[in-house]
């Protein structure tokens, strides 16, 4: 079976969920809860409580959170490569408001500190078939050599370009076989690596100009995630991955939405599983799975935990919950 590797970052957050955003210098009063996350961690959550062979390569500092989150990941059977730095465990500040939406600091800690053999740890014995997901919330030097060594065996690569990174490079898309942004990230590629002033905003923004958009930053797949709005897939002419069409949209699945946190890394988790576990399947049908997993983790508070496992989602969309 075709496997799933993450390498990225594992973050200790700590959430408010409050009636409101604090606006600047507001202070207001919340509800805490702290768990498991990290863009890196909940994306190999997603992909292995949806059956895919997942494994996470990340780094944690010696410390209390290291501890919470090795047991985390045990409890969760997920094969884990960790790497030990002199750094704190990352720990990350989300606030929640009553709509869902969110505001997210975090402190890199451990993650900046990823070093260069996590991406041998990643890639030792990777073959064709097999998907490597990365991010940008670690280090930027293993993440592309990971993703230069999974291209050279053949794997897929996944590239979640999240969170905005001003050290995000061509080389590192470039490396990228899709790559999922959601609307603000994808607009920030536009301004950094295309150098548009007012960049085209894909919710609103005609199809065709968006494909050509899409066309110009990668060679790859380019899916937008677009919350309430599902996705825009734009696909290279040479390679539509089973589709039709070269660009489309797909809609979002209808959830009631309590905490957006880590939908997005829900939809990279479950498009990486989904490629995996059928990786014939037309890539549309593929990406509206990955938005209902998605939007499932939306009805559920947190991150890493909010998860949806297939029993989930068929309890939760009946029949059309599966592939
Ligand atoms: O994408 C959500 C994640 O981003 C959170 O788990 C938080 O740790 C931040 O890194």
């Amino acid at each position: 079976m075709s496997r799933v590797i993450v390498i990225g970052s594992y973050v200790q957050d700590h959430c408010w969920s409050a009636e409101a955003l604090p606006a600047p210098g507001e202070s207001r009063i919340g509800q805490f809860s702290t768990g498991p996350g990290g863009k890196g961690f909940n994306q190999a959550v997603a992909a292995n409580r949806l059956g895919a062979s997942t494994r996470f390569v990340g780094a944690l500092g010696r410390d209390p959170l290291g501890d919470t989150a090795r047991s985390f990941a045990a409890g969760e059977q997920l094969d884990c490569a960790w790497f030990e730095t002199d750094s704190p465990t990352a720990a990350s500040s989300i606030v929640v408001d009553a709509q869902g939406r969110n505001q997210i600091c975090v402190a890199l800690g451990a993650n900046d500190a990823l070093p260069a053999g996590a991406a041998s740890a990643a890639t030792e014995g990777i073959a064709r078939g097999d998907i490597l997901v990365a991010q940008l919330e670690t280090a930027l030097t293993p993440i592309q050599q990971a993703l230069d060594a999974a291209r050279a065996a053949g794997a897929l690569t996944l590239l979640n370009p999240a969170p905005i990174n001003p050290g995000l490079n061509q080389a590192l898309i470039a490396a990228s076989d899709l790559i999922t942004p959601n609307e603000t990230e994808f607009m920030f590629l536009l301004r950094h690596l295309l150098g548009e002033q007012q960049p085209l905003d894909p919710i609103t923004a005609d199809d065709q100009a968006l494909h050509q958009r899409c066309r110009q930053l990668s060679n790859g797949t380019v899916v937008i995630t677009l919350g309430g709005d599902g996705a825009f897939v734009s696909h290279a002419e040479d390679v539509l991955r089973g589709d039709v069409r070269n660009c489309y949209r797909v809609p979002a699945a209808a959830v009631e939405v309590i905490d957006t946190t880590g939908a997005g890394d829900a939809f990279s988790g479950a498009l990486a599983a989904a490629l995996a576990l059928h990786p014939d399947a037309p890539f549309a049908d593929l990406v509206g799975f990955a938005c209902r997993a998605a939007g499932l983790s939306t009805e559920r508070p947190g991150t890493a935990p909010s998860m949806a496992t297939p029993a989930d989602l068929r309890a939760r969309f009946g029949d059309g919950g599966l592939l």
